[in-house]
């Protein structure tokens, strides 16, 4: 069946990663065959004793063979130790590297395939997947070989110590077998469920963390709880599925094992009693039989570790297919300027451009239905739209967050789609609508909008960006600002993400609704500061209110996913319906400034 063949398929994914260790944990490997072989001597041994020194009545041959036994039993441990040595520090980094594979690639992937996937299914896959990896690399790897080995050769000493015995012993292999195939294809299919789950739970504690004012403000702990609880007893429903098809597989493999040995003891007692077999044969035959035990239980343990272990690969490299952003494409028809030749400057142009999210429905009208747009060079270009009308889509378009659908998008003549990620990041810099910040000090956070950027670069950001409230922090720009920057308040987070977008002095500057969360005074000190640095930059502002309109050279209106109306304010304001509904809230304001 597919199951357990596609399940060593997808554990042979790991060989990239164990193929650095492959000496040391092959090395591991035969100590742990020759310390569990070690064990099936001890038979023999007492064989000897019984057959031997007991039969002569030799009280110092007892004691030589206590002594061998014991020499043995040291031995076996320290092998067993010496495998632990031999395997811990390779696989910790065989761990490591996967990991960090991962946070690379999350870091590549589209914006689009953050949009579809579940935070916390990420999380899972690169923490307790992850886990469930080394632990299998470690553990089940090794002992399912190990063993398999064992078993087959104390099996053979078996036979050749009394055939007849041996066969009894090995009848129930059959059987066996049969259970086990059947087991793996149930436990597979458990496994993939429960391990889903623990990432829907991921989510679940992850948006309640990050929610937990909103969950505190609106009362929702209750109905939150309840949606966790119900998640998590389902993963506990799985998880006793899992637990119930181990100990049925467990059952079946202690009991026909043992039955087949308590056979063997029958026969082989009274093969002694008529003096067909000597009595140390059938000690050394039980007594290996006995050290065959823990090898053949724990193949259920070792089959359900795998199986688990080949659900976290799939579920590892699910992530790790998913295709990159490709770092460069260059269209047919792009212009590429030759080496060192500089463009005229131009500014930004949109030419065409159509939108759709990579996962809207087929048959609903695309966010952008071709949007042609010239912003020139050193001009700031205002864009005016209902809420929802594609505005953020329309600014993501322009540092390749998301592809454009059809299209071109030029700066100073250069088609975006031709130009490497990296040189385009450095070109265009971007104010969110969401001032997200990280876990880093103010210094740390701004200098995000700058490779290589100087504190006094730092500085006049801050000072264009209005933040003058970070010298009053404890620690002035080395302050660090917690989670998301949740200790700050919405309009200094806001700041601070204008400060990190102006900071590298781009070329293009891309602000979606920079301004939204100040009050009248900041706004218009910003505004000032602003204007300053948008006279050496193509800009392009998302505005909501007319003051910020005003920040801009000329007004674009967005409406049915088409720039309906370019003009000055005024002129809009007399000439287009719609841009004066949009801006009539405030208009009075407008009319002043
Ligand atoms: N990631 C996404 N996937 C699919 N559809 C999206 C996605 N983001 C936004 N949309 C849809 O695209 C449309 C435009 O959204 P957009 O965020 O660009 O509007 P906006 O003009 O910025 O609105 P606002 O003024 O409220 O910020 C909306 O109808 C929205 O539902
Ligand atoms: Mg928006």
């Amino acid at each position: 069946m597919p199951v357990g063949r596609s399940a060593s398929r997808t554990l042979l994914r790991l060989w990239p990663y164990v193929r650095p260790v492959r000496a040391r944990w092959a090395g591991a490997a035969v100590v742990a065959v020759m310390a569990s072989c070690l064990g099936l001597v001890f038979p023999l041994v007492l064989k000897w004793i019984v057959d031997g020194p007991v039969t002569d009545r030799d009280p110092g041959g007892v004691w030589l063979g206590a002594g061998v036994l014991l020499a043995l039993g040291v031995a076996e441990a320290l092998l067993f130790g010496l495998r632990r040595w031999l395997v811990a520090r390779p696989l910790a980094s065989v761990e490591a590297a996967m990991r960090a594979d991962l946070y690379r690639h999350l870091q590549r992937l589209p914006v689009a395939f953050h949009d579809r996937w579940a935070s916390g299914q990420l999380l899972s896959r690169g923490t307790t997947d992850l886990m469930v990896v080394r632990m299998f690399l470690a553990f089940p790897l090794t002992f399912l070989i190990v063993n398999g080995v064992t078993i087959c050769a104390g099996l053979a000493l078996l036979v050749v110590q009394d055939w007849g015995l041996g066969l009894v012993l090995l009848a129930p292999a059959v059987p066996l077998i049969a259970v086990c195939y059947r087991f793996e294809h149930g436990y597979a299919q458990a496994s993939r469920r429960a391990q889903d789950q623990v990432g829907d739970l991921t989510t679940v504690v992850e948006e309640s963390v990050l929610g937990i004012r909103i969950i505190k403000g609106f009362g929702r702990h209750r109905s939150q709880a309840r949606a966790f609880r119900d998640l998590s007893s389902e993963l506990r429903g799985t998880e006793l599925v899992k637990a119930r098809l181990l100990a049925g597989i467990l059952a079946v493999i202690t009991l026909l094992p043992e039955a087949a040995l308590g056979a063997a003891l029958v026969i082989g007692t009274t093969q002694v009693a008529d003096g067909a077999l000597s009595a140390g044969t059938l000690v050394a035959f039980l007594s290996t039989a006995l050290a065959l035990r823990w090898p053949i239980e724990s193949i259920g343990f070792l089959l359900a570790m795998s199986q688990e272990a080949a659900t976290a690969t799939r579920r590892y490299f699910e992530v790790l297919d998913a295709a990159e952003e490709d770092p460069r494409v260059r269209p047919a028809d792009a212009a590429v300027p030759e080496q060192g030749r500089r463009l005229p400057a131009d500014g930004l142009r949109f030419d065409g451009v159509v939108f759709r999210y990579p996962d809207a429905a087929e048959d609903c009208a695309p966010t952008l239905a071709g949007i042609d747009l010239h912003i020139r060079s050193g001009e700031t270009m205002a864009l005016v739209g209902a809420t929802g009308s594609g505005k953020t889509t329309l600014t993501a378009l322009v540092p390749r967050l998301y592809e454009v659908t059809a299209g071109r998008i030029l700066l100073d003549g250069q088609d975006i789609a031709a130009l490497p990620r990296e040189e385009l990041r450095t070109l265009v810099s971007m104010a969110f609508e969401e001032p997200t910040l990280f876990s880093a000090s103010v210094a740390e956070n701004v200098l995000m909008g700058a490779v290589d950027g100087t504190p006094e670069q730092v500085e006049r950001a801050l000072g264009v960006a209005q933040a003058d409230f970070v010298r009053r922090l404890p620690d002035g720009v080395d302050t660090e600002v917690g989670e998301q920057g949740l200790s700050l308040s919405g309009g200094q987070r806001q700041r601070l993400a204008l400060a990190r977008s102006v900071v590298g002095g781009p070329r293009f500057l891309v602000l979606d609704d920079p301004l939204s969360a100040l009050d009248v005074h900041t706004e218009a000190a910003v505004e000032a500061a602003l204007r300053r640095v948008l006279a050496d930059s193509t800009a392009l502002v998302v505005a909501h209110r007319p003051s910020t309109v005003l920040l801009a050279d000329r007004v674009a209106l967005l409406s049915g996913g088409r720039i309906t109306a370019v003009g000055t304010h005024q002129e809009l304001l007399r000439t287009d319906a719609e841009y004066r509904y949009l801006m009539s809230g405030e208009s009075d304001e407008g009319e002043q400034a």
